[in-house]
C-alpha cells in the first residue's frame, strides 16, 4: 500500500474543478478528494455546489477539505478572483480540471443559429479551456510552481459527431490546444493533458440517445452501441482512475499533450 500510496496521493495538494458540480465534474472532484486533494469545485449556482458538498455530509474527512465557490469560468476577473480566494482558503492550486462544457441541441447545417454556435464555441473553448488556462499557468510561470491541467475532450474531438457542428469545432480544438499548450508550457514544468470520454449518458445528451416516450434506445443510440466494441454506455465512475492518474505527477510526470479515452474502444474503427 504504500507503493500505491506514494504513486497515486494527492494529499496536500489542491485541486480547482471547473464546472466541478457537473456529471463528470462531480466524479472527476471526488476522485480527486478520495485520493487526498483539496479540492474546490466551481460552479455558476449555488444550489449546483451545495448538492456536491451535501454527498460528503456523513464523510466529515472528505468534506472538510471540498469546498465550493460561484464562479463564472468565462469571466477573466472572476476567475482571477477565485485563483485568489482558493490560495487564501486551502493553497495555491497545482491541479485545474477544465470541465466546462456541453452541446445545445442537433441541427442540420444549413439550419445553424449563430448565436447558439457562438454561444457553443464560448461555453466549451472560452470558459471550458482557454481563460482559466490562461490565468492559471501565467500564475504557476509567476510562482514557479509544476502545475497540472486536465481538459475535457470527446469523441468528436477525433471523428465528427453529426449535427452538433459548434460542439465538433469546439471539442477538435480543445484536443489540438491541449497539444500546443503541453508544448508552449512544457519549458515552465507545466503538464497539460485530457480525457476523452466516450459516451456516458447525462443530462445533455439523454434525449438524444434514449427516446422519451418508449424509453428504447433512439437510432443514434443503437448506432453508438453498435460502433463500441464493449456494447454498452459507459458509467461515469470509469472516469475516475484516468484522472488520478493525469492528476498525480508521481504517476505521469512525463506525460503531456495526451489526450486519454476512456470510450470501451469506440475510437476503434472496427468492422
Ligand atoms: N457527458 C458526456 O457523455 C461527455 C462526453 C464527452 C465529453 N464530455 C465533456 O465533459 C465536460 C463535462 O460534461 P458534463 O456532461 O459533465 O456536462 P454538465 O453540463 O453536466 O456539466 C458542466 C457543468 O459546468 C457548469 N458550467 C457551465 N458553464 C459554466 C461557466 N461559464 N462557469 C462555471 N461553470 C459552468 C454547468 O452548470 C455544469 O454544472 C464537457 O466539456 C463535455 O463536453 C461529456
Amino acid at each position: 500500500m504504500e507503493y500505491l500510496e506514494k504513486m497515486f496521493s494527492l494529499r496536500g495538494i489542491t485541486a480547482v474543478v471547473s464546472g466541478g458540480a457537473g456529471a463528470i465534474g462531480t466524479v472527476m472532484s471526488d476522485a480527486l478528494l478520495r485520493a487526498g486533494a483539496n479540492v474546490v469545485v466551481w460552479s455558476r449556482t449555488s444550489e449546483s455546489i451545495d448538492a456536491f458538498l451535501e454527498r460528503y455530509n456523513q464523510s466529515p474527512e472528505i468534506r472538510k477539505r471540498a469546498h465550493g465557490m460561484q464562479v463564472d469560468a468565462g469571466d477573466e476577473k472572476a476567475v482571477a478572483d477565485a485563483f485568489d480566494r482558493c490560495t487564501e482558503h486551502f493553497s495555491l492550486p497545482e491541479i485545474l480540471i477544465n470541465g466546462v462544457g456541453g452541446t445545445r441541441g442537433k441541427m442540420k447545417f444549413i439550419d445553424i443559429d449563430l448565436q447558439n454556435f457562438r454561444d457553443v464555441l464560448d461555453l466549451n473553448l472560452v470558459a471550458g479551456l482557454v481563460i482559466p488556462t490562461k490565468l492559471f499557468c501565467r500564475r504557476w510561470i509567476e510562482t514557479q510552481v509544476k502545475g497540472s491541467i486536465i481538459n475535457l475532450t470527446s469523441m468528436a474531438s477525433y471523428n465528427p459527431l453529426s449535427g452538433v457542428w459548434a460542439y465538433d469545432a469546439a471539442k477538435s480544438a480543445t484536443l489540438n490546444l491541449t497539444m500546443a499548450a503541453a508544448n508552449e508550457f512544457s519549458a515552465h514544468g507545466i503538464r497539460v493533458n485530457a480525457i476523452a470520454p466516450g459516451f456516458f449518458i447525462g443530462k445533455q445528451n439523454k434525449a438524444l440517445l434514449i427516446d422519451e416516450e418508449t424509453g428504447e434506445y433512439t437510432e443514434r443510440g443503437k448506432a453508438v452501441i453498435h460502433h463500441t466494441p464493449f456494447k454498452r454506455f459507459g458509467d461515469v465512475s470509469e472516469l475516475a482512475g484516468a484522472t488520478v492518474f493525469l492528476a498525480s505527477t508521481q504517476a505521469s510526470g512525463f506525460i503531456t499533450g495526451v489526450s486519454i479515452p476512456v470510450d470501451g474502444g469506440y475510437l476503434i474503427h472496427n468492422i
